[in-house]
Order: C-alpha cells, then structure tokens, then sequence
C-alpha cells in the first residue's frame, strides 16, 4: 500500500490515534475513520501580528510576482496551513473572493444584514479550489504522477486544473449523465483522464477508494486532510474582511460535508487564537433529495454525538453538486454543529430554484446547490433561529455558469415539467424571464420594452 508521508500532526477524529503518515486512503489504520491535522501553535502567536502579517501580505511587493504565494488568499493565511515547501506550491492566485451585500434576498428573507462570500469567483468557479492548491501540492511534494477524484464535477474540474499547473496526470471518476456540462468541459479542456461510470457519485467513491489502494494514485477528494486545510480559508479571509467582527449565522450546502466541516474547523481554530471572540452560528443546508445528514441529526436531537448513525440514502436533486447519499465527513460536520450551536435544514428542488433566481436578481448568480443557503434561510428564519436584526453570511460554493443548463429550463418555465414537483413549482413563475424571439424591427423591441415596463 502506498503510504503519504505529512509534515504536520495527523490526528483520528474518532480514536486519538496520531500517525505520522496516512494511507493511500486517508483512514486512520487503527479504526477506520478519518484524520485531520492538528496544527501547532504558529509562530506569531500574538492574534494582533497575526492580522497585521495577513494583511500586508495582501499588499506586499512580492505579490506582482506570478505564483506568489502571497498572492494566493490561502497561502497568505500559510500560519494555519501544514507546512509544504514553496517550490511545490501549485498556486492560481486562488481565494480573494468578494463578499456581496445581498440587498433584495435580505429584504426579501427579513434580515437586515446579508451578505454572500462568493467561492464561485475562484479561478475554476467553485470553493474546491482553496482546498486543491493544498492538497495537489501536497501530492506533488510527495512525487506522485497521478492524482484522482470521485466528484459531482466541481472537485474534478479544480483538481484536473491544478495537477496540469503541477505536471501530474489526473484521473476523474464522475457519474454518467450527472453532472453539469459546464463541469464536465473543463476537465477535458484541463488535460484529465475523464471517466464516467454508470453509477452515482457514491459508487465513483467506492470504486476510487479501491483502486488507491491498489495503484500509486494520490486521492484528492476532502477525505484528504490537506482539502479540509485549504477550505478553512474560507472562513479566515471571510473574518478579515469583516474586520474581525464575527456574523451571527453563516450557512453553507451540505454535499459530502467537507467544506462545512472546513469552515467549522477554521472558526474554532480563529476563537482558538483569540483572532475571533465569539463563534457564528454555522448552519448546514442539503437538499430534499439528499438529505442524510439532516436526518441524521434531526434524530439524533440532544443526545450523545457519540450515539449518533447517518443512514446512506439514495440521493436525487436537481441539484447535482450534492446529489451525494453517504456523505465522508458526516462525523466532522457534526463536531462543528455542535461547537458552534448552528442548526441544519433541508429544501426541494423548487425552493433551490427559486432561490437561485433570487441571488441572481441581486446581480450575483450562483448555481443551484449554492443557493440551498438562501433557501435553507428563509426556513431558519420562519423557526425564528434567526432573527431581523442578525448579520447573515451566505457561502455561494459555485458560479452561475456551471450549470447553464438548469438556470435556461428553470426560466423557459421547463424545469420541472413531468416531475412530482411540477405543481409546486407553479410558486416561481413571477421569477421567471425567458429570451422573447422577435422579429427584426424597431417596433417588436419596443412593444417588448413597453410590455416589460408593466411588469415587476
Ligand atoms: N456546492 C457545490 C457547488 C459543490 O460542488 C459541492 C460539492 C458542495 C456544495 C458541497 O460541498 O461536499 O464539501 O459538502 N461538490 C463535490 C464535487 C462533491 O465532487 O465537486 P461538500
């Protein structure tokens, strides 16, 4: 079995253990279950330096330098990152991402204060890039040629780009017919070796998770504790760029659940080092369709995290990023439920729909399993878990073009036409602006200019 070597402590979530190395499968050999890194202190442990280093590395000389570090919004933050050397930092200038005032969605929703850190604006339009820089590099540090991903699309497009900008070869085990074609064009276009198998998203893991063991392949999906390393950065330059005042609520898709997980990790490491005084909220949204985790702790209520079992299901939503049924980092995303007091939530297809529209009425577009945060809100809301006057922060996991598709049947009116939902859906009509085809005249385009003007 190939073994990765890791330069930072390794811990077992579940039984201590502290290995210093991982398996090819990223498993603790004693029990099974899954490692992080456990960080020592950084070496400027004063929280004021720390914020004083961060931020001058946003300005500093060294970032008009191409592949500076300093110019990437998760290296800047490298005093919370495993330590790997700069010659093998595979880097895209990734993170830096906007945080957006959602003025409509708020008033809409009944919050005053909603913003939306937008992960779509990353060099391959998803959040799974602040965690590939990390983790590719890490495979390159460790002299791997081939790296592979089970993935719904996102974690298969970053990973094919940053293994090419790493000269390795990369492998995508992606479900046929599944994902977005957006997703799907930039692994070919990034250089992967793309397969699609006839099965879902859970069966492309089982069958990577066999084949690492067998073959020198480096894994990359967020059961890699280097992903999870990355993806807290998230949350860092999101405090940052609120001045070190913590939200009352961010709320974040539930997939896999490495990035809630992720983001989790990163708030109680920032309260940790005093750089943050008190936690957010941090709530987790699935979809209807794939729901374990909501049901698992909707079960589990007040009791024992340690009594708690998520049941696999059969996943089905339109939105595909997370039409994930046995989700890897269930026990993590817990854990960070718990620290913060967040709450979880599920959604249907048209309440995923409509949401969207509506973060796209903003002016900021997202795709479909991102704007579960929206909708998944508007329920936290109506429980009164959050309340008018609380500072709300979205995580948008994607951008809007990942997944044309979806957004042109949802505005043609077509989106659910045959499905159980299609009744339902009748609620999203007024969001709704299909292309008018006209003839070629002055007079058409006005009439649909003056026929517009009625309208909201
Ligand atoms: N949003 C988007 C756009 C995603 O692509 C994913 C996951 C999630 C949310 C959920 O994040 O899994 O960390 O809970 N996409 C993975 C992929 C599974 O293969 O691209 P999670």
């Amino acid at each position: 079995m190939p073994v990765v070597e890791t330069s930072a402590r390794l811990r077992c979530i579940a039984c201590g253990a502290t290995p210093h190395s991982a398996a090819a499968d990223f498993r603790c050999t004693a029990c099974g279950d899954l490692l992080e890194f456990h960080l020592a202190p950084p070496p400027v442990s004063n929280p004021e330096d720390l914020k004083a280093l961060w931020l001058g590395r946003r300005t500093s000389p060294g970032t008009a330098l191409p592949n500076s570090l300093d110019q990437s919004g998760v290296w800047r933050f490298r005093e919370l990152l495993p330590v790997i050397g700069a010659e093998n930092v595979i880097t895209l200038a990734e993170g830096n991402t906007p945080l957006y005032h959602l003025r409509r969605c708020a008033q809409a929703v009944g919050v005053d204060h909603l913003y939306a850190k937008h992960q779509g604006m990353n060099p391959t339009a998803s959040f799974k890039d602040t965690g590939m820089t990390v983790a590719a590099s890490a495979a390159l540090e460790a002299g791997f040629r081939w790296v592979a991903c089970a993935s719904t699309g996102n974690t298969s497009a970053s990973m094919a780009a940053y293994a090419s900008r790493g000269n390795m070869r990369s492998l995508v085990l992606i479900p046929d017919g599944k994902i977005s074609w957006g997703k799907l064009s930039q692994s070919l276009d990034y250089g992967a070796l793309t397969c699609q198998l006839r099965t879902d998203f859970d069966g492309c893991v089982r069958i990577l998770n066999e084949l690492v063991r067998q073959k020198p392949v480096y894994l990359l999906n967020s059961v890699n504790p280097y992903r999870i390393e990355g993806q807290k950065t998230a949350a860092i330059e999101l405090l940052e760029q609120l001045a070190w005042q913590p939200p009352d609520h961010i709320i974040v898709p539930g997939g896999n659940l490495g990035n809630s997980s992720a983001i989790g990790k990163a708030l109680v490491e920032l309260r940790d080092l005093n750089l943050i005084l008190r936690l957010p909220r941090l709530s987790i949204i699935q979809a209807e369709g794939a729901n374990p985790f909501y049901r698992c702790v909707c079960e589990l209520g007040d009791g024992e995290l340690e009594s708690a079992k998520l049941e696999p299901v059969s996943a089905d939503t339109l939105a595909t990023a997370i039409r994930i049924g046995n989700p890897a980092s269930w026990k993590k995303a817990l854990r960070v439920l718990r620290a913060t007091g967040g709450e979880v939530e599920q959604v249907t297809d048209v309440e995923i729909a409509e949401a969207k529209a509506e973060i796209g009425a903003d002016g900021i577009g997202c795709e479909p399993a991102s704007a579960v945060t929206l909708a998944g809100l508007k329920k936290l809301r109506a429980r009164g878990f959050v309340k008018p006057g609380e500072f709300v922060v979205l995580i948008l996991t994607g951008h809007l073009l990942k997944d044309p598709d979806f957004t042109i049947k949802f505005h043609r009116g077509d989106l659910f036409e045959g499905t159980s939902e299609e009744r339902h859906a009748i609620q999203t009509k007024s969001l709704q602006r299909a292309p008018i085809v006209l003839d070629a005249t002055l007079s058409a385009v006005v009439g649909a200019l003056d026929a517009a003007e009625t309208t909201p």
